[in-house]
């Protein structure tokens, strides 16, 4: 794992003008925001060592080096998703990479179902905490020390801080937000409403196939995280639709411009 973590940060390193602030990782359809990039360098996931390519057309498989706001940034455009079939190292590897390069601040975006009455398709939500439901542990295996302790303390896996600022940026900018619970589930396949009617109960708001793994790996070698959900769908049994990627993915591009403001006015303010 180590000399895979190495080699990957290495190939990167070579292309970095300078010491990366902040990491992004961008969910299905939130791929605009590395457009908004200022002279980007951009790598192709086939190039760096390791990084196996995605396999979902909403998912790019770059890596964008730049500057938004002028704080200098590093976009995952395109994870690798549990789903897809790769263990959960492969899944968490871009996060250890990025600390490898000096990186203490992440920021993690995905698509989610919305549990909530206040999460319709559309709304943005803030991540306070989450529950991993079947998610192998990415910290199973010989600890990586360099890294962090064979024990870490979850108990703020998404700066709170973070949140606030993301709150009130939004509440500048007038974009209206909400926040909850996320949940991983493994997927693909979207939950059953009877799984989903469990999650109401647990105080759940979100329920998505992404996030949690990359998030334990980030809070295990001390990052800051923060993390926002795009609402793309009312949870199984909720909706009046059966759910859908196409649904997930027009909600998605409708949303895109508010994501897009929201995520670039958090970057301006965010202190890594
Ligand atoms: N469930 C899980 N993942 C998702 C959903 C959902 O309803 N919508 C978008 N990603």
């Amino acid at each position: 794992m180590i000399n895979k973590i190495n080699e990957a940060s290495s190939y990167i390193q070579q292309y970095l003008p300078w010491q990366p602030e902040i990491a992004i990782i961008l969910g299905s359809g939130l791929g605009p925001l590395a457009d908004i990039v200022e002279n980007p360098i951009t790598l192709d996931y086939k190039d760096i060592p390791h990084f196996p390519t995605p396999t979902i057309a909403s998912h790019a498989g770059k890596l964008v080096i730049g500057t938004i706001r002028n704080k200098k940034v590093v976009i995952l455009n395109g994870r690798f998703h549990y789903y897809e079939g790769h263990d959960i190292y492969t899944n968490t590897l871009p996060v250890r990479v990025f600390r490898k390069l000096g990186i203490e601040t992440l920021i993690v975006t995905n698509a989610c179902g919305g549990l909530k009455d206040d999460m319709e398709a559309g709304t943005i939500s803030i991540i306070e905490d989450h529950i991993s439901f079947f998610a192998p542990s990415p910290l199973r295996g010989p600890n990586l020390d360099e890294f962090g302790p064979r024990f870490k303390d979850m108990t703020e896996v998404y700066n709170k801080d973070y949140q606030a600022l993301a709150r009130k940026v939004a509440d500048e900018l007038a974009i209206p937000v909400t926040s909850g619970i996320y949940c991983f589930f493994q997927g693909p396949m979207f939950e059953t409403p009877a799984e989903i009617r469990m999650l109401r109960m647990l105080g759940v708001g979100m329920v998505g196939m992404s996030t949690v793994p990359e998030a334990i790996v980030a809070r295990h070698s001390g990052m800051k995280t923060l993390g926002i959900s795009l609402v793309t769908n009312k949870a199984a049994g909720l909706s009046q639709n059966q759910l859908s990627h196409e649904e997930v993915m027009e909600a998605a591009n409708k949303a895109e411009k508010n994501m897009v403001a929201l995520v670039s006015g958090i970057i301006e303010k965010i202190e890594s």
